[in-house]
């Protein structure tokens, strides 16, 4: 894997504590549902591109996933897919699920693995995070995986809302599917 280097390098202080800390969090839930460690090294370099420039992004990135991105051209949707193409081509990592984990964190996806999960609510909860019912929301992670990023989307959802913002395709995708692992269908 790069060295740490490579992500001081990328980010201010505090993001990149944001990334330790997320990184640990993962530790955490790679050890309690017992999921293949790679999802640490995903975790930790998660942000690595989120302080670039959108047109620095955009032009990282390229059109490959112009589907998936559906027309939201924002940094926040398209950190994640311009850190993946950053780990494969300037840290060559090329381990898809780590790549993937990464380029899907903060808006989720259908059939996300388990590995994908971890990132993407390691993020959610790393224990900088603090917003209302992040305690609550941490400690359904730990009982029920499934049902703890449930808990979590719903409330980004909420937020997004009251935001009057977009919501991403993938985002709704995937809580859908978790409200199949969750609930069965209904
Ligand atoms: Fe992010
Ligand atoms: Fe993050």
């Amino acid at each position: 894997m790069g060295i740490n280097m490579d992500m001081k390098d990328m980010l201010s202080e505090k993001r990149y504590n944001h990334c330790l800390r997320t990184k640990e969090m993962a530790e955490k839930l790679c050890d309690r549902y017992n999921i293949d460690k790679k999802a640490i090294d995903a975790a930790f370099y998660h942000d690595i591109c989120k302080e670039l420039s959108l047109s620095d992004m955009i032009e990282l990135i390229g059109d490959k996933y112009a589907n998936d991105i559906d027309g939201m051209y924002n940094k926040s949707i398209l950190h994640g897919y311009a850190g993946a193409k950053f780990l494969e081509t300037k840290l060559g990592i090329l381990d898809e699920e780590i790549l993937s984990a990464v380029r899907y964190h903060t808006t989720g996806k259908k059939n996300m693995t388990d590995i994908e999960k971890v990132v993407y609510i390691s993020d959610a909860i790393e224990l900088g995070r603090d917003y209302p019912n992040v305690d609550k929301i941490r400690e359904k992670v730990f009982e029920n995986l499934n049902e703890g990023i449930l808990m979590e989307i719903d409330y980004k959802i909420k937020m997004l809302i009251d935001k009057k913002v977009a919501i991403h395709k993938n985002t709704i995708e995937f809580r859908n599917e978790l409200i199949k692992e969750v609930y069965g269908e209904k």
